[in-house]
């Protein structure tokens, strides 16, 4: 015998409910750690509405399950999309469209047949149709596919969303081979969000007319403190890089309380020429490069001048051709020995270096972060060091350099602690007991950590 759907909905309501939707509440950017993950069959109310129709059918009379509306691109009818979002009534929402499985599990596009492909660009012309006259409510939204070729133009979006106040199109951040096309804009913007935008993600060289053209009307960011973009090349027809890198750093600089900067695969071909006037970054505290072109990298450092960096990482980018970014925390990640990460380190002023998986960390570049004590001293703050699967040195040079660093006489240096984890042997009992009479903290692991067991 079914419970009288009365009684079931109450049960939901008043016991189901209150135990899991506490935890949808979500940093939408951040995973939450008491949220199960979107993909997770866990995740409330769709857990509910998975068990059977009529489960489905009476959870769908409470609107206030369903602010959280997750449609999978592929899996998902379109004719249930458009009732899920038709459930929370007139609540406020948050929409997320997204890849069947999270990314990283996702075959590359190259992979898919023609009529997948078309069927899949149908199918998100449809979802962003089907959303569209619910955008007034919508607070959060992300849409987040392995293409980028299928992520709606912002031109596209024909409706405004006084409440959005993060808004994510992404697609593949490891698609490196994928630049989204640089199609001319000739719509009018209707697509603006709430001047409360805190949060924007966007893929491809289409975000900036949109930008510039809300800006232009007057519209202030004046909330916005992140702002990840990728896949962009700055070398648009017609115009030389150096008018788009111009471009590019003056909005930047007019987002005034920017505080979190992720720049994924970013080109420019032609070589620009440095700029008159550099562009302040006054507030930003963490800066990501990931995948970045060497003639970008030269002019993004000349152009950008970012007093208040806190964090930065460099992850796959040419650091020849970049000034190393002066912050505190630095995590420099999949460097190839064609470059010399000692010349890119020897300015760094910070206190704790992460190396990850960089081949380039060899003797030259340990040499070079040591000095020695006749040479004046560098990287007076420099206190910690993890070393992760970069492993082009020996434990001589190593010594070397901790025993320079952490030198006290003098008073100059502060270095107390190393990590070293994917080391290709173990350390015999002498020098574990060296290393520890020296340092405060220190470890050595032939393991390279949790995502290598
Ligand atoms: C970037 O744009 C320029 C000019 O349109 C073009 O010649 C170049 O091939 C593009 N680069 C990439 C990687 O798409
Ligand atoms: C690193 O330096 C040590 C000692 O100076 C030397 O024996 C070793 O061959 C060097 N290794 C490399 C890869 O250059
Ligand atoms: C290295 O040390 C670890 C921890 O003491 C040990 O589990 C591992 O078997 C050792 N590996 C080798 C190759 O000696």
């Amino acid at each position: 015998m079914a419970f009288p759907a009365e009684v079931l909905l109450l049960i939901l309501r008043l016991v189901i409910a209150p135990r899991l939707m506490a935890s949808t509440k979500t940093t939408f950017f951040m995973s939450h750690p008491q949220r199960p993950p979107l993909h997770s069959p866990e995740l409330f109310p769709y857990s509910v509405a998975a068990v059977c129709k009529t489960w489905d059918f009476v959870a769908s009379m409470a609107p206030e399950f369903w602010s959280l509306v997750v449609i999978f691109l592929e899996s998902t009818p379109l004719d249930y999309a458009k009732d899920l979002l038709l459930r929370s009534k007139n609540l406020p929402i948050e929409v997320h469209i997204l890849e069947n499985k999270p990314l990283k599990e996702m075959d590359p596009p190259m992979s898919f047949t023609p009529e997948r492909v078309a069927w899949r660009k149908l199918k998100m012309q449809q979802l962003v149709t089907a959303i569209t006259p619910h955008l007034h409510r919508c607070e959060r939204l992300k849409i987040q596919v392995v293409d980028c070729q299928l992520l709606p133009r912002l031109s596209d979006i024909q409706a405004p969303a006084p409440q959005l106040t993060r808004l994510a199109l992404e697609a593949n951040p490891h698609g490196r081979s994928h630049i989204a096309i640089n199609k001319p804009e000739s719509q009018p913007v209707l697509f603006v969000p709430s001047p409360d935008l805190r949060e924007l993600t966007l893929d491809g060289s289409d975000w900036y007319p949109w930008f510039q053209s809300l800006l232009d009307s007057g519209a202030e960011f004046r909330n916005l403190i992140s702002l990840t973009l990728s896949n962009l090349n700055l070398s648009k027809p017609g115009q030389s890089s150096f008018d788009t890198m111009d471009e590019l750093a003056t909005t930047l600089g007019s987002v005034t309380r920017l505080s979190v900067l992720d720049l994924r695969n970013i080109r420019a071909e032609e070589c620009v020429s440095q700029p008159d006037q550099q562009v302040m970054l006054q507030n930003l505290e963490v800066l990501y490069m990931t995948d970045c072109e060497s003639e970008f990298l030269w002019s993004f450092f000349s152009f950008m001048d970012m007093p208040s960096l806190v964090g930065s990482s460099v992850v796959r980018c040419p650091v020849d051709a970049m000034l190393v970014p002066q912050s505190p925390d630095l995590h420099v990640e999949g460097i190839d020995a064609l470059n010399d990460l000692g010349g890119f380190l020897k300015d760094w002023d910070g206190v704790n270096l992460v190396i990850k998986d960089c081949p380039a960390f060899d003797n030259h570049t340990l040499r070079t972060l040591s000095g020695n004590r006749y040479r004046p001293p560098g990287h007076e703050n420099f206190c910690s060091l993890e070393i992760w699967n970069s492993f082009g040195f020996t434990l001589e040079v190593l010594q070397d350099f901790v025993q320079v660093r952490s030198e006290v006489d003098g008073g100059h240096y502060k270095f107390n602690s190393l990590f070293v984890y994917g080391a290709p042997y173990n350390l015999s009992s002498d020098d574990l007991a060296w290393f520890k009479a020296r340092l405060s903290e220190f470890s050595w692991k032939m393991v390279y950590g949790t995502s290598n067991l």
